[in-house]
Formats: structure tokens, C-alpha cells, sequence
């Protein structure tokens, strides 16, 4: 178990204890708006499950004038998952979701995004550094019919990153219908010994979660509290199966979902290494048995399944074991525990790993004597009013935050309400320095730009300010709950020269 999840009880203990009073005002109230509030479950009986894990083209680009140039078209596509049934879906390239990006570090990439939804939207790259007018948040809106044309140089660290849109108000339901895809950073300079054949024994799982209906639509109800599905997916798969070699396979986890968290853990609660967090390898592999995720958080894993042939796993969510907050229970799988895919595991490969590395990568640690300043951010929801940061909802043409270049930060973010928030920046990846005075769990000192900040908890980051200044064009930050950043949750900064 990780010091995150005992943390989290102790807070839920606190809470339960301490506040219980506090809540007797809104706190009903709150609860009944709520569950009142709550999400339908789907009402197609005979989803179609089990089938073989999708995974999703590599697309590897194509090299023009010393750059590696993709294409994505953003359009309608259609799936099946209730028998006779089509599903309606936005997608990148294909029906569900959006291929694989692989990049190298140093890459000078273009990326032609195509919008063919028949509705405006954008295509924001999580996690990657890159300047301003290149981060395809709210301002860099795709008319329909329209081409945008990303380009940047990686500097990231070798890791899994993904994009989606990130239109004002309309993010959850753009991602919701299918719109989401992985980017895997490498660096040409490292080797590492990781599993590293796509598909094979390095295996990209974007979790996420629908209520589909028994006309195979995906039902979006839209609750400003978070909508989560009774249905999971992976990569755009009703709890799927996979085929899983006798080896140790890498496990590139995204919760892609609009506001479910998982707790990741497997049903002979075996033990697992995660090696990966958002923006890059840890020190070292950090063995667990559970790993929560909140939403917009990716980790990398290894899982051994050497000498297991012919044996059978389920990845599952251990979800009761989580006591995130009592008001965030909507849904019949929130305090279960529930099946995310099944594994067979067949015969190795030819040249399988065999091993955990015992070190990784070398992260050049911030130190909090370094930071020009600190940055208080205060997450608030009302019973029925705007989310807000600091007091204030969202708004285009306020910018709330003027960072300095070269600047070193703190930024200290505290929960002030009563459900958790998945607190994202873009541009930079950052270290946790401490959740709630203590240092945080040895699977979180790596690279984030998504951190979970529990209900009344205060989580410490630091990052440095090092490229990109431009006065006029806003990165964001923001709850990565969707429906919350929609909800307003969310606010810009500029980087100074
Ligand atoms: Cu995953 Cu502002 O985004
Ligand atoms: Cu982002
Ligand atoms: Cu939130």
C-alpha cells in the first residue's frame, strides 16, 4: 500500500471526525443535490465485453526537411458495442480515440491537426513543454474544416504524455465521445532495460469510463459534479482481454476518464514496480499492490508474468478500499471493486525482459531554497455555485498568474471542499515537495504535471520557469476533473521575460 491511500484515510478520519459538524448546515444539503445529481447507469444490458485489447496505431511520422511531421483528422466515427447497435464517437484518425505518437527527445516535430467534427474544438498536448501558441488550450481554437498546425521541439524526458481537446466548456464532452490519444516520449541518449516492443510487451491502457445506452449510444449527462460511467474501457474496449507474454510487460497507464479514479491493483493482488510517472522514469522501480490514479495522471508499470503461461490475471480497481471523499460516491462501482481488464498469459517472446532494472533515471531534484516565490492556489466549489481557483472562475481574458522567466516556483495548492481535485499545469512537470506537511509517497517523487489533491489537503509543488516567455499567450492550469475545469476550475498564466 502506498503512503498516498494511508494519508487519504487519515484525512477521510479527520473529516469524518472533525468536520462532521461543519457539515451539518450544506453538507445534506450538498449530499441529496448530489446524488440527486448523481449519473444514470447505462441501460444497455448486453454491452459487448472481453474482446481482445485494441491497441492503437504507432504512428512514428514522416520525416520532411529534418522534421518528423504527423497528421491527425479529428471526425465521426462509429463503434459497436451493443449488439445490432452503432455508437457515435469522435475519434483522431480512426473510430475511438487516436493513435500513438512516438517522439524522440530533440525531435523538431510538426503536427497537422484536421478538424472534421462539424464543431469547433482544440488539440492540447498534456505534459509537454512547449511554447504558449504551440499548447492547444482554449486560445487555439479549430474552426470545423480548419487545419492547425502544431509545431515544437521535445524536451521532454522519456515518458508517456497524451493530447485531447481543450475547448472552453466543451472539453469533457469532446474527450467523453472519443477523443484522446497517447504520445511515448523516448530519449535516443538513455537505455534502459524496459520492455520496449509496442503492442507486445509494452502495452499503452487508456482507462476510461461511459454509460452506454441500450441504443449503444454513449450517454453524456453532463453533471457539473463529474461524470463517471458504469461501463469501463480500455483503449476504447468493454473490459477487455489481453494476451499478455511470459515476460515483464510495461504497462503505460492513463486514467482518460472525465472523473473516475482507479486503484490500481490486480485480483491475486500481486505485486507490481512502477517505474514512470506523468513526465518521466523514477529512480528507481517502486514496488506496490495498489496505485491510484486520478484523472489526467499517467504511470508506467512492470508486471512479471515469467513462468505464468497459461495462467489468467485481472487488472482491477480496487475502489472501496479508497475512501476519497463521502460525497464522492455517485455511481455503484464507486465503493466496489471492479474488473478493468482480463490477462492471458501465453508463451514469451523471443528476447524477453527478465528483469527489473535496478536504477533509472537521475532526477535532477529542485530544491525548495531555490524557488524565487511561493503561489497559494485555493480550489473552491459551492453547494451549487462556480468552481474557482482562488476565488475566481475561468475567464479567457483574465490572465491570474505572471511568472517570471528563469523564475524557480512553489506553487502550493490547497483543497478547500469537500471532493477531491486532480490539479494540472501545462507547459512545465513539477516535483511533489510534500502532501500535507510530509513527504510525498516514494512512487510520487517523480516528474508530474498532474497531482491529486485530497479533499481539505494541501499539496506543495515545485518547478522552474526556464523557456518560452511570451506575455500574450496563456498556459492554464486547472482541476483535471473535466467536468470541473468546465465548470471553471481553472485559470492562465503567463511566463515574463
Ligand atoms: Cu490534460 Cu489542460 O489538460
Ligand atoms: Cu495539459
Ligand atoms: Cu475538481
Amino acid at each position: 500500500m502506498t503512503k498516498r491511500f494511508h494519508i487519504s484515510r487519515r484525512r477521510f478520519l479527520q473529516f469524518s471526525a472533525g468536520g462532521a459538524v461543519v457539515l451539518l448546515g450544506g453538507g445534506f444539503l450538498f449530499r441529496d443535490q448530489f446524488l440527486n445529481d448523481g449519473n444514470p447507469s447505462s441501460t444497455a444490458t448486453d454491452v459487448i465485453r472481453g474482446q481482445r485489447l485494441p491497441v492503437p496505431d504507432l504512428l512514428t511520422g514522416t520525416e520532411i526537411d529534418g522534421r518528423q511531421v504527423y497528421d491527425l483528422t479529428m471526425r465521426q466515427g462509429s463503434m459497436a458495442y451493443v449488439p445490432g447497435k452503432t455508437t457515435a464517437t469522435f475519434a483522431y484518425n480512426g473510430d475511438i480515440l487516436g493513435p500513438t505518437l512516438l517522439m524522440r527527445k530533440g525531435d523538431d516535430v510538426v503536427i497537422n491537426v484536421t478538424n472534421q467534427l462539424g464543431e469547433p474544438t482544440t488539440t492540447h498536448w498534456h505534459g509537454i513543454h512547449l511554447p504558449a501558441m504551440m499548447d492547444g488550450g482554449p486560445h487555439q481554437v479549430i474552426k470545423d474544416g480548419d487545419t492547425w498546425q502544431a509545431q515544437y521541439t521535445i524536451m521532454n524526458e522519456e515518458a508517456t504524455f497524451w493530447y485531447h481537446p481543450h475547448l472552453e466548456n466543451k472539453t469533457a464532452e469532446h474527450v467523453y465521445h472519443g477523443l484522446a490519444g497517447l504520445f511515448i516520449v523516448q530519449d535516443p541518449e538513455s537505455e534502459y532495460a524496459l520492455p520496449d516492443q509496442y503492442g507486445i510487451d509494452d502495452i499503452p491502457l487508456i482507462v476510461q469510463d461511459k454509460i452506454i445506452d441500450a441504443d449503444g449510444s454513449f450517454n453524456y449527462p453532463g453533471t457539473n459534479f463529474g461524470v463517471k460511467g458504469d461501463q469501463i474501457l480500455v483503449n476504447g474496449a468493454v473490459t477487455p482481454m489481453f494476451d499478455a507474454p511470459a515476460q515483464f510487460v510495461r504497462f503505460r497507464l492513463l486514467n482518460g476518464s472525465n472523473a473516475r479514479f482507479y486503484n490500481f491493483g490486480f485480483s491475486d493482488n500481486r505485486q507490481f514496480h512502477q517505474v514512470g510517472t506523468d513526465g518521466g522514469l523514477l529512480e528507481s522501480p517502486v514496488p506496490l499492490t495498489r496505485l491510484l490514479l486520478s484523472n489526467g495522471e499517467r504511470a508506467e508499470i512492470l508486471v512479471d508474468f515469467s513462468g505464468q503461461e497459461n495462467s489468467q490475471v485481472r487488472l482491477v480497481s480496487y475502489s472501496s478500499e479508497v475512501n476519497v471523499s463521502p460525497f464522492w460516491n455517485s455511481n455503484s462501482l464507486d465503493n466496489s471493486t471492479f474488473d478493468i481488464m482480463t490477462i492471458d498469459v501465453g508463451s514469451p517472446t523471443a528476447n524477453p525482459i527478465t528483469a527489473l532494472p535496478a536504477s533509472l533515471a537521475s532526477i535532477d531534484r529542485l530544491q525548495e531554497g531555490e524557488a524565487n516565490r511561493t503561489r497559494p492556489f485555493i480550489l473552491e466549489m459551492g453547494f451549487s455555485g462556480p468552481m474557482t481557483i482562488n476565488g475566481q472562475s475561468m475567464d479567457m481574458n483574465r490572465i491570474d498568474q505572471t511568472i517570471k522567466l528563469n523564475d524557480t516556483e512553489i506553487w502550493e495548492v490547497t483543497n478547500n471542499s469537500d471532493l477531491p481535485h486532480p490539479f494540472h499545469v501545462h507547459d512545465i512537470q513539477f516535483l511533489v515537495l510534500t502532501r500535507d506537511g510530509l513527504t510525498p509517497a516514494e512512487n510520487e517523487r517523480g516528474w508530474k504535471d498532474t497531482v491529486l489533491v485530497m479533499p481539505r489537503e494541501t499539496v506543495r509543488i515545485i518547478t522552474h520557469f526556464g523557456d518560452f516567455a511570451d506575455p500574450n499567450d496563456p498556459y492554464m492550469f486547472h482541476c483535471h476533473i473535466l467536468e470541473h475545469e468546465d465548470a471553471g476550475m481553472m485559470g492562465q498564466f503567463v511566463v515574463v521575460a
